[in-house]
């Protein structure tokens, strides 16, 4: 694909790690913030993080940070939003975008939860907008899940495709633009029956999350729940979904014992306790675990693919 001129609008978490994908793919990136101190820190993080990962670091100096968005956005093939997740701000936001950027450049939210239709919805031409969904950090989760509205042309799918499949992403197309995408359905279906389990007596939080690292956890990377399906046969599948769905939690609405929780002021890490406590040590420790964790895995892939 050919290099792009891509233009990122908020420079904080996901902004910052967004603009380094892009720039060390090859493109032109410019970054934009209206907190003068996210912007101006936002090449010295993202040359921490290439030094920290071994890749190269010249590709910060295809990374320009501007303050006016006009001028951030003006020449941009691609525009890619991640600002605070406040639905009046983004829709505000694109119909000022759409004013200073070409009739053909493409349009692309990094929203979590919000719909892409609500967010675009004010837009003159709605066929070049979507949603690109990353996942944190947005240099170490390969996934970003392309997010179609009713309005949304093949062709702009189609480039974004592209564009993260090029800049070294897995972009998985989401046809219609459903709450929680794909990869939040999924990660939410577990956890509500995780949360059930607990809630029920049937064991401690401790156990749920030994028991999904030490079992179908090892798998899940290199095994999906469809492929595992088809493995081990779909009519044994039915046979299980028969007995075990009609117990499986499938309320529609957050479990008594996870609103309880908030309601005590248990948070978790921020408050030192949630389904467990957690001392500042331990906090630490998991963050680190789990940075190691996905290091370790980019660096395999990388190495796969040469
Ligand atoms: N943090 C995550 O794990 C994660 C994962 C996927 C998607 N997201 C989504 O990505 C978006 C950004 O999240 P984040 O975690 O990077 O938030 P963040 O708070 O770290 O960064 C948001 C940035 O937007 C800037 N900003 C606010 N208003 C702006 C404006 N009008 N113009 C330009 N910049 C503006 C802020 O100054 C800040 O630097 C949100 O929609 C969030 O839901 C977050």
């Amino acid at each position: 694909m050919a290099k792009a001129r891509i233009a990122v609008v908020g420079a904080g978490l996901m902004g910052h790690g967004i603009a380094q994908v892009f720039a060390l793919a090859g493109h032109a990136v410019t970054i934009t913030d209206t907190v003068t101190a996210n912007l101006d820190s936002a090449k010295t993080r993202i040359l921490a993080n290439l030094k920290d990962l071994g890749d190269d670091e010249t590709a910060i100096e295809r990374v320009t940070p501007v303050s006016e968005l006009a001028q951030a956005v003006r020449d941009a093939d691609y525009v890619v939003e991640a600002v605070v997740e406040d639905l009046p701000l983004k829709q505000k936001l694109f119909i000022e975008i759409e004013r200073h950027v070409r009739a053909d450049t493409i349009l692309a939210s990094n929203t979590s939860v919000i719909p892409i239709t609500r967010i675009m919805e004010g837009l003159q031409q709605r066929e070049r907008a979507l949603g690109t969904h990353w996942w944190n950090p947005p240099y170490l989760v390969p996934l970003v899940e392309v997010i179609e509205t009713q309005w949304t042309s093949p062709q702009t799918v189609n480039f974004a495709m592209s564009l993260h499949a090029a800049s070294g992403k897995k972009p998985a197309h989401v046809k219609k633009d459903v709450p929680g995408f794909i990869g939040n359905r999924l990660q939410h279906a577990l956890w509500r029956e995780a949360v059930a389990l607990v809630e029920h007596g049937i064991c401690d939080a401790e156990t749920v999350d030994s028991v999904i690292k030490s079992a179908f956890g090892r798998r899940l990377a290199v095994l999906g729940p469809l492929e595992n399906a088809d493995m081990v046969g779909t009519d044994l599948t039915l046979a299980i979904h028969k007995t075990v769905l009609p117990d499986i939690d499938s309320r529609p609405k957050p479990s008594p014992y996870l609103e309880k929780l908030v309601e005590d002021g248990k948070l978790g890490f921020k408050s030192g306790e949630g389904f467990r406590k957690w001392s500042p040590e331990q906090q630490t420790a998991l963050r680190s675990r789990v940075l190691q964790h996905l290091k370790r895995a980019r660096a395999d892939d990388m190495k796969a693919a040469q």
